[in-house]
């Protein structure tokens, strides 16, 4: 057992609350040996003593072990399938949607999910609470600042409805801004909502180990009211989705059972 990285594990969850022990190790640990040794220490234990006093050092930390790299219509083919299935099917059943876009990132999921449900007839109303562990994400996703690289595969027609052109890129307008909540949360420890009609949970359960992906499944299985459906990333299928009272409704689309 490497005792030094052990006890870094456990002074990081002492001081923000993240369990790294929660994330796949080798994974893990090779991109914080990347970020010990780019700040020359030798050591989990010295690199430690210098972040925790260190607020620069904190945030880089941060920024390191949570990969927020994201984009608009992330797989475009998968949102596709949620227009044109998931959601005639959830509309069916109620015409106000409330959805879940956790581990958001810097907002482009849960703005997709804004531009669609604006765009999908039938809907009465709806509300995305938008959650994630890094406020630096949270930040820039509540500002819906975004470079001209970062909207380049939004459709034109919806560039041109949903955003304003500034000088070096796009910034979302408020009618999407209007139906999304950012909220801080950790989602492996942190209570969530419940009743929700969609969870989208997509590219960050891929990093936790499998303990943590059981415990998460189950929270979603609560939190969706009977009927909903859980979104997660395309290369994240559920293997077991019964052992969760959820079903296969599509691929990477999973219904909560009736009870
Ligand atoms: C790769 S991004 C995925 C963004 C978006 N869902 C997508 O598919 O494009 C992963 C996000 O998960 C967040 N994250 C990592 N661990 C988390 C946790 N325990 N609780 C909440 N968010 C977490 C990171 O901060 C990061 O923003």
């Amino acid at each position: 057992m490497d005792l030094d990285y052990e006890g870094f594990k456990k002074n990081i969850w002492q001081m923000t609350g993240i369990d790294l022990s929660k994330y796949k190790e080798a994974q893990m640990k090779r991109r914080l040996i990347a970020l010990r040794e780019k700040r020359s220490f030798r050591t989990f234990s010295d690199y430690y003593q210098s972040l925790s006093a260190d607020k620069n050092m904190r945030e880089e930390f941060l920024d390191r072990m949570t990969i927020n790299v994201s984009e608009f219509y992330r797989n475009p083919s998968r949102w596709e399938v949620l227009e044109q299935k998931i959601l005639p099917r959830l509309l069916e059943e109620r015409s106000s949607l409330k959805v879940w876009s956790a581990a958001c990132s810097t907002g482009e999921e849960p703005y997709t999910l804004s531009m669609i449900l604006s765009e999908t007839s039938g809907i009465s109303n709806f509300s995305i609470l938008a959650t994630d562990l890094d406020e630096h994400v949270l930040e820039h996703a509540k500002n819906g600042y975004y470079l001209e690289k970062a909207v380049q595969d939004v459709p034109l027609l919806k560039k041109k409805r949903y955003f304003s052109k500034q000088e070096l890129g796009y910034r979302v307008c408020d009618d999407l801004k209007k139906h999304v909540a950012f909220k801080k949360q950790n989602l492996l420890s942190d209570s969530c909502g419940n009743d929700f009609d969609l969870i989208v949970c997509r590219n960050v359960m891929i990093y936790f180990t499998e303990e943590a992906k059981t415990a998460l499944y189950e929270k979603f299985s609560k939190a969706l009211r009977p009927g909903g459906t859980l979104f997660v990333g395309s290369t994240e299928q559920i293997f077991n989705p019964g052992l969760y009272a959820l079903e296969t409704e599509e691929p990477f689309f999973y219904r909560k059972k009736e009870k």
